[in-house]
């Protein structure tokens, strides 16, 4: 996240809606990762947080008024405007939903939204009914037709105490969701990237399964990265405990056959493959029907071995595709890595170490090493997810390119 928002420019518009205290925290998150944030209260998100927060966390004057300190360039609506690389607009109530869909300009920030030419992402947060509101709803569809994004809202609940469509997307989510629209690396945009992610479920009876420790970090991050270098993404994804990152196309799975049906027809369309799923290796020969009853006897299973998806991909890989697999292993890290390569014809290969209380499946963080199919080997050390994911995007582009 810092190598996409360090020192872009970015408008925070904070609108009225009760979510506007959670924008605090959006801009905490951007000022984190480098970001240089001008923040902007109407006058309604006025009366529920107060400048003073927002100019002790960016460092920057809060714009209030149109016409307060028109001198001053820092705060100058053309000025800040055109340097903006990003207008966020979080929360967003439906009156700016509204008035940005038909050019009013009554205040700085509607006046702003007409005069930048900055990418702009509305976080819409308010009332069920008026989200559902054909005037609300028109308003989002002419925005969006004009090229502006959206992210959320979400199900849950409302302020007005009840549960609905309008909760405003969380913070992070919103963060993530502007991380394409700011970022300068964009060397996957118009590529097509298919990855795998999590794990399996192999049924034993209707309530049982064998399953394996994947969290699904792995794969998110990788999906993650993919996004804000511009390609289009689909994560065929098993069992996971973290969800997938907005905008990203996710075809739920849940055995190892089901991965296979899912990604091999889909491989054929993408021009990278990135296979990060904890594939199961065997599958139960006949799930029971009914739930199994305690015998009194040992249970012996009988197992069938599943395809192995990404050798089926590479098996029919076409030309100037990019292929990359994952070798988690508890010993012999480098030797069983190899061999994966080979065997399965992978272009690169990420060798992780699993099984350590600091890496592997439920870790944040990873050892890894990078190997490619011309020798070359990079130890990465322990180091998260993200930068695994941004390491093998870098190597993946420099590919295609
Ligand atoms: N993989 C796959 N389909 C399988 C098994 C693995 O697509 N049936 C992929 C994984 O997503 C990963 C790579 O192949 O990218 C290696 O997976 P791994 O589980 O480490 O190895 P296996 O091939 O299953 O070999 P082993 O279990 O013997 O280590």
């Amino acid at each position: 996240m810092k190598r996409t928002f360090s020192t872009r420019e970015i408008v925070l518009g904070v609108t009225g809606s009760i979510a506007a205290y959670k924008a605090c925290e959006i801009a905490s998150r951007l000022v984190e990762f480098g970001a240089c944030v001008t923040p902007v209260l109407t006058r309604s998100a006025r009366e529920l947080v107060g400048p003073a927060t927002f100019e002790a966390i960016t460092g920057r004057r809060a714009v209030t008024a149109m016409f307060e300190r028109l001198q001053d360039p820092e705060i100058e609506h053309i000025a800040v405007a055109q340097r903006a690389n990003l207008f966020l607009i979080a929360p967003a109530t439906a009156n700016i939903l509204a008035k940005a869909a038909h050019g009013i300009a009554d205040d700085w920030l509607s006046t702003s939204l007409l005069a930048t030419r900055a990418p702009v992402l509305f976080a819409p947060a308010m009332n069920a009914n008026m989200y559902a509101h054909p005037a609300t709803q028109a308003n989002i569809e002419t925005l969006r037709r004009r090229g502006c994004w959206f992210v959320g809202p979400d199900v849950g609940r409302l302020a007005c105490g009840t549960e609905g469509v309008g909760r405003m997307a969380e913070p992070l989510a919103i963060i993530e969701a502007a991380a394409p629209l700011v970022s300068t690396r964009r060397d996957l945009a118009g590529k097509r990237v298919l990855i795998t992610s999590g794990g399996c479920r192999e049924p034993i009876d209707p309530v049982r399964f064998l399953g394996n420790r994947s969290s699904g970090k792995m794969g998110r991050a990788l999906a993650l990265e993919a996004l804000v270098r511009g390609a289009g993404v689909t994560v065929v994804s098993g069992p996971a405990a973290v969800a997938l990152p907005h905008g990203v196309e996710v075809v739920p799975v849940e055995t190892a056959s089901e991965m296979a049906e899912a990604t091999v027809p889909r491989a054929a369309e993408a021009d990278v493959v990135v296979a990060a799923a904890a594939v199961a290796d065997y599958r139960v020969d006949k799930p029971a029907a009914e739930k199994r009853k305690r015998s009194g006897q040992p249970l012996t299973l009988n197992l069938t071995e599943n395809p192995d998806v990404l050798a089926a991909i590479s098996a029919n890989r076409h030309q100037g595709q990019v292929i990359a697999g994952f070798a988690a292993e508890t010993a012999d890290l480098l030797e069983n890595a190899r061999v994966k390569l080979d065997k399965k014809k992978l272009d690169l290969v990420v060798a992780n170490k699993v099984g350590a209380p600091d890496s592997g499946f439920d870790s944040h963080n990873v050892a890894a090493c990078i190997i490619d199919n011309m020798g070359n080997v990079e130890d990465l050390g322990i180091v998260s997810k993200e930068i695994v994911a941004e390491q093998l995007f870098d190597r993946i582009a420099a590919r295609l390119a």
